[in-house]
């Protein structure tokens, strides 16, 4: 699939590891998000249109670029909060702009609790963050939501992917392109006896994003 970026770098695999384990308390856990984030950033920024320009040195002009478009991070709330600080510190200039979506638990889909997008689109380029890639559906909502919006290209950067959510978002979305840092083998199924997992939860995944970067788990 052309438009799944799977980074194979032995950084990223490195923190990811660290990141699945379970007795990584949320400290690290949010500076593993923020780290991956930002080594993933380097390759879904790669193609970032730019303008020729000039720069005076202390000894003479130099050829220079600057970048060209509007850049809007958009971090699906929560768990895609921590990747907001790490784009940041690569791209000060980039507008954020918040989406809030949960997932019900019995259905899985996700229901819309915030939303204050201007009413046209202030950026060309549009990076949604989230570091969890499950069924897709927040991040189909989410792009769906985007492109009414009139945002212009719009890439999805996550953390850990399932084949299902992958499945969904290109399907949904083809012309979206997707970086995770890991693609994982499966989804939970429903459960069958009291101790099983919550269904829609990747495996091996890490757990649950959001409380572990906020400590509510
Ligand atoms: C998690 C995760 C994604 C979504 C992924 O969020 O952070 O947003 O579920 O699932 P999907 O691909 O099946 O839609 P959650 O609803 O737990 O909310 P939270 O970020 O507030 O914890």
């Amino acid at each position: 699939m052309d438009q799944l970026h799977v980074s194979n770098h032995p950084l990223v695999r490195h923190k990811v590891t660290l990141l699945r384990d379970s007795q990584t308390e949320s400290r690290q856990f949010r500076e593993l998000v923020r780290e991956i984030t930002i080594l993933l950033a380097y390759e879904a920024t790669r193609d970032l249109a730019l303008t020729p320009t000039q720069v005076q040195t202390p000894l003479a002009l130099a050829e220079g670029a600057e970048l060209t478009e509007n850049i809007g991070l958009v971090p699906i709330l929560r768990a895609g909060l921590g990747m907001v600080n790490g784009i940041w510190e690569l791209i000060p200039q980039a507008e954020v702009w918040h989406i809030g979506l949960y997932r019900d638990e019995r259905t899985l889909k996700p229901v819309e609790y915030y939303n204050k997008l201007p009413e046209r689109s202030t950026v060309q380029v549009v990076l949604v963050l989230d570091p969890m890639l499950a069924t897709g559906g927040s991040a189909v909502a989410t792009v769906n939501i985007l492109k009414r919006w009139g945002a212009g290209r719009i890439k999805y950067m996550g953390i850990l992917g399932a084949p299902e959510g992958v499945a969904a978002l290109s399907s949904a979305h083809p012309d979206v392109e997707i970086y995770l840092a890991a693609l994982d083998k499966h989804l939970t199924p429903e459960p069958q006896q009291p101790g099983d997992p919550p269904k829609g939860f990747i495996v091996p995944g890490l757990g649950d994003a959001g409380d572990r970067q906020f400590g509510t788990g």
